[in-house]
């Protein structure tokens, strides 16, 4: 299968050009949560002063747990979707009362938390854990969409559980969250949305079916309804 071939191709693509992001310093949970909340709502370089300021005033997910709320959502101010910090607050305090303050270490326990769907679980399990779960957002959907020319509406939850599967059959043993980055990584800076993609900088432009045959632009599909 095309994907076969990503892991290898993608994982020192990344090492050698990711952006040095603040939450790629290391693999602590409650850092790459955060980020990957953060990140749902807000462009990277926005994030990054928000996810400082937050982890000076709350350094630990104890620190999360017993805030006052009026502090957390003074820390969000700016940010919106304030049931993202409360949720945020809600699972930190699981975590802390009812784990010993220890993060779940596998993908099925971290999807029970408030606020952590598939994606963010995902993140944290590959990122955290190197759990082979992929992390499925609208750049790894449009990246996968070309490099194997699918034509599925992006939109549709039947899509994005397709992808999941078949990237998870090509995930590496080992470097899983580097994998996971690294397809966010080209989703946003070459496999761009927008103008077209930098298919010259792309590690995975000589099996991309989408670069093949000239069809980049048509992809991904959004339909909607
Ligand atoms: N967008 C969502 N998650 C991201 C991450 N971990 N790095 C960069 N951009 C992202």
């Amino acid at each position: 299968e095309l994907l076969k071939k990503l892991p290898e191709a993608l994982i020192p693509w990344y090492r050698e050009n990711a952006r040095e992001l603040p939450w790629r310093k290391d693999r602590e949970p409650y850092h790459i949560w955060l980020s990957e909340i953060m990140l749902q709502q807000t462009r990277v370089e926005a994030v990054k002063d928000y996810y400082h300021r937050f982890l000076k005033k709350l350094p630990r997910i104890e620190d999360l747990a017993r805030c006052d709320e009026a502090d957390l959502l003074k820390l969000w101010e700016g940010l919106g979707y304030y049931n993202r910090a409360r949720n945020l607050q809600k699972s930190a305090k699981m975590i802390v009362f009812e784990n010993n303050g220890v993060f779940p270490s596998e993908y099925s326990e971290i999807l029970r938390l408030p606020g952590i769907g598939e994606y963010t679980a995902g993140a944290i399990a590959s990122n955290c854990f190197d759990e082979p779960v992929a992390a499925v957002d609208g750049n790894v959907l449009r990246v996968i969409s070309r490099i194997i020319e699918m034509y599925d509406d992006i939109l549709k939850p039947a899509t994005k559980k397709y992808v999941k599967a078949k990237l998870e059959k090509v995930y590496p043993k080992k470097d899983c969250g580097d994998f996971t980055q690294s397809l966010m990584e080209l989703g946003a800076i070459v496999c761009v949305p927008s103008g077209p993609p930098k298919c010259k900088l792309c590690p995975a432009e000589a099996f991309c079916l989408a670069h093949q045959h000239g069809t980049e632009a048509e992809l991904p599909v959004k339909e909607k309804k």
